[in-house]
C-alpha cells in the first residue's frame, strides 16, 4: 500500500456539507478500488468555525492545512443578512477565503467551463451557437489586484465619508499567471485570450507589457486581445471562439460565475486554486443558502473540484478521468439535480443524495 495522501477537509458554510459528503465518497472508492489511501481531516472553516471558535480561519485549521498534501474546500458564507451577524473581518469571505489564499499564495486560479455535446441542452444558450458544447479554461489571478490592494475608510476634507481600495499588482504576480496561462494553452488550442481594460486601467496596460514580455517564449500560441466588456457579450453570443483566457482577479471573478450562467447553473463549475506549493480545491460557486438544508444542490462541481484534485495534486489521471466519466453517465441516463431540471422535458429530478449514489456506481463500475 502506498503512503496516504493526506487531505483538508473544510466542509464550509450552507450546502457545503451537503455536497462535501457526496465528494468525499469518491475518496472511499477509490480506496476500495485501487491501490491507494487517503487520510481525511476535517477542520472548521467559514461562518462555522466562527460561531464555534470565535475565528473564521482558526489556527487549528491553518495547521491542517498546513500539513496537508492538497485541501478540498466546500463554500463558505451566510445570507446577506445572517453575515452581519458577524464582525466584518471575521465574515467568512474576508476573515477566511482571502487568507486561505494569501497563505499558500494560490495565485493560479482554474475555472473550467465544460458541457460536452451531450450535457449541451444544460445551457440556456441556443442549440445552435453551441452546437459542440463549450470547453472553456478560464484562468483567473487569484491573490492580487483590487481583492488585496490597500483599503482606507475615512472622512475627507470636506468632511465627506470616502472609500478607497487599490488594484494592486507587481510585475511578478503577473507574471507568474499569465506562464500558467500560455502553458495551459500551449496544451490545448494554442490560442490565448488575454482579458483586460486597457483603454481605461493603467494596471491593464502594465498587465500588457508583461504579457508581452512573456510571450517571447510562447511564439507557437496566438494571443487575442478582448476588452472585458466586450468579452461578458462574447461569452454569450460565441462561447466556442475560447479556449483558454486569463485575466486579473475581478475580472475572473465576475465572468466565471457569467460562464456559469451559460452552462446553466454555478452547479457546474469546479474549480482549482494552485500555488507554487499548495492547491486548494473548491467549487466556484457560493454556499447557496438559499436551497440550504433541502438536499437539492447539485454537488457536480465539489465532486469535479475532487476530480482536479486527484489529476493536479496527485497525477492520479485516470482516476480523475473516471470520476468525470462517471458524472457524465448519470447525465447521460437522465438524471439531474432541481438547477438543471428546465433544460429538458422527460428529465428525471434527484436529490443531492442520489445524485451521489449515482456517480459512486457507475464508478465502482467503471474502477471495477
Ligand atoms: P451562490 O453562488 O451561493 O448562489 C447563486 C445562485 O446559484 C443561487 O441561486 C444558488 O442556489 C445557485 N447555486 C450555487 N451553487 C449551486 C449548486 N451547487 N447547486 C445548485 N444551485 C447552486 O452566490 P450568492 O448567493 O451570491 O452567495 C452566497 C454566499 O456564498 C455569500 O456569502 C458569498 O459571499 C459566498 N460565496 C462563497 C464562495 C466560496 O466559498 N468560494 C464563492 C462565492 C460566494
Ligand atoms: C469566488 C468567490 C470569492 C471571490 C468570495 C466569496 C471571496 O466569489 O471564489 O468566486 O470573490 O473570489
Ligand atoms: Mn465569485
Amino acid at each position: 500500500m502506498t503512503n496516504a495522501y493526506k487531505i483538508a477537509i473544510l466542509e464550509g458554510d450552507a450546502i457545503g456539507p451537503e455536497i462535501m459528503a457526496q465528494a468525499v465518497r469518491i475518496f472511499d472508492v477509490l480506496s476500495d478500488r485501487r491501490d491507494v489511501a487517503f487520510d481525511l481531516i476535517k477542520a472548521p472553516f467559514g461562518a462555522a468555525a466562527y460561531f464555534e471558535h470565535g475565528k473564521a480561519f482558526p489556527d487549528e485549521t491553518k495547521s491542517v492545512c498546513d500539513n496537508a498534501d492538497a485541501i478540498l474546500k466546500g463554500p463558505v458564507g451566510l445570507s446577506y443578512e445572517e453575515s452581519k451577524k458577524i464582525p466584518v473581518e471575521e465574515q467568512p469571505e474576508r476573515g477566511a477565503i482571502l487568507p486561505l489564499r494569501a497563505r499558500y499564495n494560490t495565485f493560479a486560479n482554474f475555472r473550467p467551463i465544460l458541457l460536452t455535446r451531450d450535457m449541451a441542452h444544460f445551457s440556456p444558450l441556443k442549440a445552435e451557437i453551441i452546437k459542440d458544447g463549450i470547453d472553456i479554461l478560464l484562468i483567473r489571478e487569484l491573490v492580487g489586484g483590487l481583492y488585496f490592494g490597500e483599503k482606507e475608510r475615512g472622512v475627507n476634507e470636506q468632511g465627506l465619508r470616502y472609500v478607497k481600495e487599490t488594484l494592486e499588482y507587481d510585475e511578478q504576480q503577473i507574471r507568474q499567471v499569465l506562464i500558467v496561462a500560455f502553458e495551459q494553452a500551449r496544451q490545448r488550442k494554442k490560442r490565448l485570450h488575454n482579458i483586460h481594460k486597457s483603454n481605461v486601467l493603467i494596471s491593464s496596460v502594465f498587465w500588457n507589457e508583461i504579457l508581452d514580455e512573456v510571450r517571447l517564449d510562447y511564439q507557437d500560441v496566438e494571443v487575442i486581445h478582448l476588452l472585458v466588456d466586450a468579452a461578458a457579450t462574447a461569452l454569450c453570443l460565441n462561447p466556442g471562439q475560447f479556449d483558454v483566457m486569463v485575466m486579473e482577479n475581478m475580472f475572473g471573478d465576475i465572468l466565471s460565475d457569467q460562464a456559469g450562467g451559460i452552462l446553466g447553473s454555478l452547479g457546474l463549475m469546479p474549480s482549482a486554486c494552485v500555488g507554487a506549493e499548495k492547491a486548494y480545491y473548491e467549487p466556484s460557486h457560493g454556499s447557496a443558502p438559499d436551497i440550504a438544508g433541502k438536499n437539492i444542490a447539485n454537488p457536480y462541481s465539489m465532486i469535479g473540484s475532487v476530480a482536479m484534485m486527484l489529476e493536479m495534486s496527485f497525477g492520479l489521471q485516470e482516476e480523475a478521468t473516471a470520476v468525470w466519466s462517471a458524472m457524465k453517465s448519470v447525465f447521460e441516463a437522465g438524471f439531474t439535480t432541481a438547477d438543471l431540471s428546465a433544460s429538458r422535458e422527460g428529465i428525471q429530478l434527484v436529490s443531492t443524495t442520489e445524485f451521489g449514489d449515482k456517480v459512486v456506481q457507475h464508478l465502482e463500475e467503471l474502477l471495477a
